[in-house]
């Protein structure tokens, strides 16, 4: 396996497109309020967003896309509405592995699996494992992830399979390879729909230097045009980790 050193430690180039883009998709039901729809109809509308968003970064030569679809948070929602999000999740995975597939994306899933139904654990595990050895777009969809969730199950795993680490000292590269993302590098880009600020227990660990961008644009409305501006945000941030700006143009760093 792969690992990537923490972008805490090394300056990656700020390259035309980011190498990894992790998403809030965020605003569905409002989108739908607006409308005078049912929540519900946002979130359907959403799904034909991460299509095209899926879309765009194949074309675009983004390496790495990750949605959170569901927080660990988001089962204290009414009963009704958490049902229909896993009625939509489960015919998602199905209906679209194979063009998935098909397109050379790689498909994982991060969050906890033991909350889910039988029949959507089957369903992951038959798409992660027919899509594994695709090259193209890795695409991640966090489920039942929460950031403190994947601190603490990696360190619970850290230290079943490395037990003398136990009462000694750590280093991040200690814990990084036992985090539920530790095939990516970290996200190198942010972004969050729907006009809150916040990052509501998503990638807390690999999040700690990615740029940042918010847009009042719901779920539904944010099309290829509203993810190109985005990237074009990016392109111009100075990421800095730390170092001042003259470090960064002269050959000090
Ligand atoms: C995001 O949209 C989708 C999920 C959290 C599943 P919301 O459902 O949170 O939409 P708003 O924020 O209520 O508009
Ligand atoms: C965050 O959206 C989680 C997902 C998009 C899956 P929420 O709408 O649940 O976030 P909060 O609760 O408003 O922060
Ligand atoms: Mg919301």
């Amino acid at each position: 396996m792969k690992l990537f050193q923490s972008s805490t430690r090394e300056v990656p180039a700020v390259a035309a497109v980011p190498s990894h883009v992790a998403i809030i998709m965020d605003g569905n039901g409002r989108w739908a309020k607006q409308r005078f729809l049912p929540r519900v109809a946002g979130h359907k509308q959403g799904v034909e967003t991460v299509r095209e968003a899926v879309k765009a970064c194949s074309e675009l030569g983004v390496g790495y896309l990750t949605l959170f679809a569901f927080s660990s948070e988001n089962w204290r929602r009414p009963v009704e509405e958490v049902s229909f999000l896993m009625g939509l999740f489960l015919a998602a995975l199905e209906r679209e592995v194979a063009k998935l597939d098909k397109n050379g994306i790689r498909l994982k899933l991060i969050g906890r699996r033991d909350r889910f139904s039988a029949e959507i654990v089957r369903s992951i595990e038959a798409a992660e494992a027919r899509t594994a050895t695709n090259t193209g777009l890795t695409l991640t969809i966090a489920a039942d992830y929460g950031g403190r969730w994947d601190i603490l199950q990696a360190t619970q795993a850290m230290l079943k399979a490395r037990p003398e680490l136990a009462g000694g000292e750590l280093d991040e590269a200690d814990l990084a390879p036992f985090l539920a993302m530790a095939y990516a590098p970290e996200p190198d880009l942010f972004i969050r729909t729907g006009g809150e600020a916040r990052v509501s227990n998503f990638l807390l660990w690999q999040l700690a230097y990615t740029e940042l961008y918010f847009t009042d644009a719901y779920w539904p409305d944010f099309d290829r045009a509203a993810l190109e501006s985005a990237i074009s945000s990016y392109r111009n941030r100075e990421r800095r980790f730390g170092r001042t700006s003259e470090q960064l143009k002269g050959s000090a760093c």
